[in-house]
């Protein structure tokens, strides 16, 4: 890496939702090392603490970004704190496993809730902010947000949701300067069907189908996907809006 990049985000202030972990955790201190001032948000603290202690860069914020008033008040300690906001990455996520046969109500209001309004009410919140910086957003999608997923419609339709946000939204405001662009990873190791209910060794089998699957037969590490997240978010990539870049081995080819 060159020192242009490691200076990418030099002043720079981002929103990573989800940093207590995973994906968010490995793109928050990436960013904090590319020179950024970064707001970790998540509703465990004590995972948060763990993020924030790998870089002095990050500082932290635990709420739940589903309650009603989240959205402002993550934007607002961000701001507050920086004085301005150049990148909001929403990644804070969940999936569920539910057949049709299976479908509650309940679960599915509480996903769309996390993956859809959630991201939609940050990025509202965030816009005044990004107008002025000619700031950017990146939504976290999932190579099943543009295949089916059998057992996980409802987390598929969600992330075809977000993708489709960040189309229109990249439509509608880029002739303000706000890029908005979308990252769509295969399976990577994290904890995320752990919080999904799975045993571990229920998502080890689920991990060991999708090796065998994926053309390059390799299971993404959460450093491969926030290497994306950083460079479609960098000012260098000011070209670039309304993509979603899959990061999955070439698993949707097939
Ligand atoms: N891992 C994969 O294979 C994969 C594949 C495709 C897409 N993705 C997407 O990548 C993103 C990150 O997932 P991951 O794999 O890194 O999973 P993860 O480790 O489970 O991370 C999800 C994060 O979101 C936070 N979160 C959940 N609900 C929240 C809420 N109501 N308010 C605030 N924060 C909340 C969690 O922290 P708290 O519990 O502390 O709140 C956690 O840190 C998600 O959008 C996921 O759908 C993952």
């Amino acid at each position: 890496m060159d020192s242009t990049t490691q200076a990418a985000f030099a002043g720079r202030a981002a929103i990573v939702t989800g940093a207590g972990s995973g994906i968010g955790r490995a793109t928050a201190v990436a960013l904090a090392r590319e020179g950024a001032h970064v707001l970790g948000v998540g509703r465990r603290r004590d995972a948060l603490e763990e993020t924030a202690a790998a870089h002095e860069g990050i500082e932290i914020l635990d709420i739940d970004i589903c309650r009603d008033d989240a959205p402002a008040k993550v934007v607002e300690t961000a701001v507050e704190r920086w004085g301005r906001l150049d990148l909001l990455v929403n990644n804070a996520g969940a999936t569920a496993v539910m057949p049709l046969a299976e479908v509650e109500k309940q679960a599915i209001t509480e996903l769309f809730a996390l993956n859809v309004i959630a991201p939609s009410m940050l990025a509202h919140e965030a816009l005044p902010h990004l107008r002025r910086t000619s700031g950017t957003i990146i939504n976290l999608s999932s190579t099943y947000g543009h295949r089916p997923m059998s057992g996980g419609a409802h987390y598929s339709a969600t992330k075809a949701a977000i993708e489709q946000m960040t189309r229109s939204w990249a439509l509608e405001l880029a002739g303000e300067g706000v890029r908005v662009n979308s990252v769509a990873p295969g399976p990577t190791r994290t904890d995320v069907m752990i919080h999904a209910g799975l045993t571990p060794e229920a998502a080890n089998e689920m991990y060991a189908y999708e090796r065998d699957r994926i053309p390059t037969h390799r299971i993404a590490d959460v450093k491969d996907v926030a290497h994306w997240i950083l460079r479609m978010a960098e000012p260098a990539g000011r070209q670039v809006t309304g993509q979603v870049i899959t990061v999955d081995g070439g698993l949707e080819l097939i």
